[in-house]
């Protein structure tokens, strides 16, 4: 499998244009895939195919032959070998497309067809359900939107562009009533992606969204291309550990001159420790804090870090040191977990930021129940912490550890994988309830 970047958004969003630029600035192979839905959809018009006629749909689909070939920076579509390119975006292809991309066989005959172009190549891919059925794993995802009205003109602009034969009006209710079809079907519809990087382009001009996104894909590939580095382990030597003691004496030395830090609370992992390992989970405020919780703890605490900061050498330097556990946000990654839950059979402290992100509680982000999952699964507590404070130079911060959450009471067996969920939520929310609480 090649490198993907995955593009979602409504119609008119701009990603078609900001594909093919990102396709030739940084040599991707793009692939749009509503035209893909599109030559299907022509093929049925040209056969009086009705929606419902599943049967002559799977004769269609059976022998339908698509080429997306790009020819001087121009999308040629081919479909069974003839240039459709401008026939598939006139008003008959337009009005019946959403429903076409809404029968579920076309839909999977379209998405085998989209996996196997990945197969051998680099590709930008653009769509509805990318970022969420067709590459969840993608190692770039993005949503891009922008208002109705804004996407409506910038089509009408597109089809004056290429003469096609339509007034603004038209345009706009074209595309209302297909944002309206293509978020409510029952299979693909166009959602965001947890994890996908949301680019409103409302008010951008092209050139800062193309800027904007080449810069997510370069920092990826950057970091696609350092992960054996990023995933070493440094075995633990004599010298480390010196290393480390002198590294926390440093940094704690440099705190304390910049910062007043103050730590509360710290018999609440002494008592966590008792039962062996323990998760602690923090709101995230800064960069200073998760460094902060390990240089002024005696304990060895072991973060969990996005995977993507280890591309800076300094922090992978740190990283590797402190035994951080690289996480990958964009999927299940399975080998972290592994990791993180023998740091807690090993008796040591794991520390985990739910909030996946920076002002996770003041942006409202969706927290993640990975901590909560860990505490249940190996039966350990939660120390939850608050941190405060304006991370100003010469200002004061604070580090306040809560009493241990008992995460037994969640651990029910035999039951099927929707209470589970929910019970995680829950589990969470009490995590969550608590560390906000300690933020004030
Ligand atoms: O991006 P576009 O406007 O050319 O897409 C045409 C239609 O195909 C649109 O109504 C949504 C649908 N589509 C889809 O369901 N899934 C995709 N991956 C791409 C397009």
């Amino acid at each position: 499998m090649g490198f993907i970047v995955a593009i979602d958004g409504p119609a008119g969003s701009g990603k078609g244009t900001v594909t093919s630029i990102l396709a030739k600035k940084l040599k991707l192979n793009s692939i749009d895939t509503g035209a893909m839905y599109r030559c299907v959809t022509l093929q049925m018009i040209r056969e009086n195919v009705s929606l419902d006629d599943i049967e002559k749909v799977k004769e269609i689909l059976e022998k339908i032959d698509i080429e997306l070939i790009k020819e001087n920076d121009n999308l040629i579509v081919k479909l069974n070998g003839e240039d459709v390119s401008k026939e598939i975006r006139e008003n008959p292809v337009n009005k019946m497309v959403s429903n076409v991309s809404a029968i579920k066989e076309v839909r999977l005959k379209l998405v085998d067809l989209q996996r196997k172009m990945a197969e051998t190549q680099d590709i930008i891919m653009e769509g509805r359900d990318i970022t969420t059925v067709v590459f969840p794993n993608a190692d770039v995802k993005i949503y891009m939107d922008a208002d109705l009205e804004e996407r409506a003109k910038r089509r009408f602009k597109q089809n004056q562009e290429k003469n096609i034969e339509c007034t603004y009006e038209e345009v706009l209710e074209d595309m209302r009533k297909r944002d309206e079809n293509d978020r409510n079907k029952e299979f693909g519809a166009l959602k965001i992606a947890d994890d996908a990087i949301i680019v409103d382009s409302t008010n951008m001009s092209q050139d800062e969204v193309v800027k904007k996104i080449a810069k997510i894909i370069k920092n990826q590939k950057k970091t696609k291309k350092l992960e054996p580095e990023i995933y070493k382990i440094r075995p633990e030597t004599k010298w480390k550990i010196v290393e480390r003691k002198i590294v926390k004496w440093f940094l704690r030395t440099l705190y304390k001159i910049f910062y007043r830090v103050k730590v509360s609370g710290e018999e609440n992992k002494a008592k966590a420790a008792e039962q062996g390992g323990y998760i602690i989970c923090a709101n995230h405020v800064n960069m200073l804090d998760a460094v902060a919780i390990v240089v002024f703890s005696k304990e060895t605490i072991i973060f969990v870090g996005k995977h993507d900061l280890g591309r800076i050498p300094i922090l992978r330097w740190l990283e590797h040191l402190f035994d951080v556990i690289p996480i990958k946000r964009n999927q299940q990654d399975m080998e972290a977990m592994k990791r993180c839950l023998k740091t807690i059979k090993d008796g040591k402290a794991l520390a985990i930021f739910p909030e996946g992100t920076r002002k996770g509680l003041e942006k409202n982000a969706k927290v993640k129940n990975g901590a909560a999952y860990m505490a249940i699964k190996s039966g350990c507590p939660v120390v939850p912490v608050g941190i405060s404070g304006s991370f100003k130079l010469f200002t004061r911060f604070n580090i306040k550890y809560g009493e241990p959450i008992d995460m037994s009471k969640y651990k029910v067996k035999g039951i099927d994988k929707t209470k589970e969920k929910e019970l995680q939520d829950q589990a969470t929310k009490e995590i969550m309830d608590a560390v906000v609480m300690l933020t004030k």
